[in-house]
């Protein structure tokens, strides 16, 4: 999260960066899928279908993603909002070979626009949120967030319908 502040620092004027975790959501079944499903679910649902992308950092817990993300994008498989959305990945840290490969293949599966190619890696681990923050300050971290941010908001712009 404190990489994904870094990135909204860097936000040009007039790009709504909005950040945000899967916390909330109840534990995915099938049955429980509606429509409509539960109010959480739906909230997270429309802003997943109302946002032009998706920048995911996700640690990697036991050399695998994290129950509670995956648990989100379980509720968006079988929806609309998530497919054909824009996804591009950061990274928190140097490790990680691991989850980057199922991030990988889950999002691949789930958007064919998921960018693996446009992919930017810090090296934040054992850090503070505060020593994070002043790290991503440094002009050449800032230069890398912006050329993340541009070369996606432009991969976006010229394959596909934003704002439709
Ligand atoms: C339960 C748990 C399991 C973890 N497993 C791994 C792992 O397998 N590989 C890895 O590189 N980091 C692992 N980590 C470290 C996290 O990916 C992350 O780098 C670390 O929690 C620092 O992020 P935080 O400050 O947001 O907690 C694990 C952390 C937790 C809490």
């Amino acid at each position: 999260m404190a990489l994904l502040r870094g990135l909204a620092e860097v936000a040009p004027m007039g790009m709504d960066l909005r950040l945000r975790t899967p916390a909330g959501l109840p534990l995915f079944s099938p049955d429980l899928e509606g429509p409509p499903a539960a109010q959480a679910v739906e909230a997270f649902a429309a802003e997943v279908g109302a946002a032009d992308g998706m920048v995911i950092a996700c640690p990697e817990y036991v050399h695998a993603l994290p129950g509670a993300f995956k648990n989100a994008l379980d509720w968006l498989v079988s929806r609309d909002e998530i497919i054909g959305k824009p996804i591009a990945l950061l990274h928190a840290t140097h490790r990680g070979a691991d989850v980057a490969r199922q991030l990988h293949l889950v999002l691949g599966t789930l958007s064919e626009r998921f960018w693996p190619d446009l992919e930017a890696r810090f090296h934040l681990m054992r850090q503070t949120p505060d020593e994070i923050s002043a790290h991503l300050r440094m002009p050449v971290n800032r230069q890398i967030l912006q050329q993340f941010l541009s070369d996606f908001t432009g991969r976006i712009q010229t394959r596909g319908d934003v704002g439709e």
